[in-house]
Parts: C-alpha cells; sequence; structure tokens
C-alpha cells in the first residue's frame, strides 16, 4: 500500500483557514490520506503565524512549512521551539531558531519532512542545495522523504528538482501561490510540482485584495495587503510514494473550491 501524502498550497489568512477547515475532511476522506503537510507561512492574515493560529490548525496538519513570512510575528521567534509540527527554511543562520525538518511515523514507516527556501528573487539565505544534500546524509535509512521547497523562480525550482531526482520521493514547490500545471514523476522516482498554489481567495492578486496592490503598481504607493475573500478554493496535491523504496507512483494537483454558503 503506497504512502498516501496530501500537501496543502499556502493557507492565506482566515478566509484560507477557512476553506482548509471546511474542506480537509472530506479530501483525506476521499484519497485516503496517510499524512498531510501545509505551508502555514501567510496563515495569519497574510503574514506569518501565531502560537493561537497553530493551536488552530494543528488537528488538521500533521507538518506546518514556512518560507519567507515565517518570522513575520514576532512572537513565533520565541514560540517555535515549542511548536513541534511547525517547521522553518533549513537553509537558514546556524543561529536561527525552530528547525528545518522533522520525522514521523506512518503506519509503521518513517517519513522525513524537510523545509527549504531559494535564493533567487529572495532574501539572503544559505544554500537549499547543501543543506539539503546533508541533512539527507544524516538520515540514510530514511527512503520516504519530502521536501517543501519554497522560492520564487521556477528555474531555481525545476533545478531543484532535477539535482534531487531519486534522492527524495517528492519536491513540492511553494511561495508564489499560483498552481502550476507541471506536475510529474521525474525520471528517477521524484514526484515534482512548480508550484501547489495557494488556500484562499482567488479572486485577488496571490490571496490579497486586487485594490491595494494596484495602488503599489500604479501609484508606487506601498499601501498594506489586505486578505481577500471570495472565491475561495484549497490548492494542493496528493502524493503516492512506494514505501519500500521511496519513490513517488503518483501525483495528482487539487484545486476544490469551498461551495458558496
Ligand atoms: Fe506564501
Ligand atoms: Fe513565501
Amino acid at each position: 500500500m503506497p504512502i498516501k501524502v496530501l500537501f496543502v498550497g499556502d493557507i492565506v489568512g482566515k478566509p484560507g483557514r477557512k476553506t482548509l477547515k471546511s474542506l480537509i475532511d472530506g479530501i483525506k476522506k476521499r484519497y485516503e490520506i496517510d499524512i498531510t503537510i501545509a505551508n502555514v507561512e501567510n496563515a495569519a492574515d497574510g503574514f506569518g503565524i501565531t502560537k493561537k493560529i497553530y493551536n488552530e490548525l494543528n488537528p488538521y496538519i500533521d507538518v506546518m512549512t514556512g518560507g519567507n513570512h515565517s518570522w513575520d510575528k514576532d512572537e513565533i521567534i520565541d514560540e517555535i521551539i515549542n511548536l513541534r509540527k511547525l517547521l522553518r527554511p533549513l537553509n537558514l543562520s546556524p543561529l536561527s531558531p525552530g528547525r528545518g525538518f522533522t520525522i514521523l511515523s506512518v503506519r509503521g514507516v518513517e517519513v522525513l519532512v524537510a523545509n527549504a527556501m531559494g535564493r533567487v528573487f529572495m532574501n539572503p539565505s544559505e544554500s537549499p542545495f547543501f543543506a539539503l544534500e546533508e541533512l539527507l546524509s544524516v538520515f540514510p535509512m530514511i527512503k520516504v522523504r519530502i521536501v517543501d521547497f519554497h522560492a520564487e523562480a521556477t528555474s531555481e525550482k525545476q533545478a531543484f528538482g532535477w539535482h534531487f531526482d531519486g534522492q527524495v520521493s517528492a519536491v513540492i514547490c511553494t511561495h508564489t501561490h499560483v498552481q502550476t500545471a507541471d506536475e510529474r514523476i521525474l525520471p528517477n522516482g521524484t514526484a515534482y510540482i512548480s508550484d501547489v498554489g495557494m488556500t484562499g481567495c482567488h479572486d485577488g492578486v496571490l490571496g490579497f485584495g486586487y485594490e491595494e496592490a494596484l495602488e503599489r503598481f500604479l501609484k508606487n504607493i506601498p499601501k498594506r495587503l489586505k486578505v481577500c475573500k471570495s472565491n475561495l478554493k484549497l490548492d494542493g496535491c496528493v502524493v503516492e510514494i512506494d514505501p519500500d523504496t521511496g519513490k513517488a507512483i503518483g501525483i495528482t494537483r487539487i484545486s476544490e473550491p469551498l461551495p458558496s454558503e
């Protein structure tokens, strides 16, 4: 029996959390999901995550990943070490709090989940390539390995996928919030998608109202972005993995609308 992983794209604000909570039980049941991973870097009003929101999402998610917005809420800098399910990118400074990977037991199989962040058009960080290589070298016995690669440039994402093809079960990319249609299994058994998309409002710009975004683009006025609330969808993917070899045997994209109330 393959291990079935649900990966949920960046949950944006309250509308994103509402969408997740409403749809996830049905999706888990339909795809017979064993483990659920979600990117939560935008869960708190679009910017970061708080302990309260971690606790709100906790019953639905097994591993929460982050990215460039991981530290947006000050309280999480001190709290992250106590929040067992919450990761931040692996390739940050060694002085950065928190952890970049976790290991879970799923149906008796050890599963490594790691979070890495790109460097092209992103804030400075260590090399995600070398950081993940180093991590994998520490756990050669764990075959099932899933990576959230949080990056801006599709070139860096694709290069990352090719580099780790056959070394990890899945490279699921996040950050750009727009789901791409290039999901595939690479020749050596790694499931790959350049962006898994976003959970929340799909009537704006990356989950935020387009009015404020347009102020920036038309007038160079940096208005604070506000989460939008309509056309709610859960974007994600389901990856099926052979527990003996760690190779992916299927990847299916999901973009499920929340029926309007
Ligand atoms: Fe995001
Ligand atoms: Fe991001």
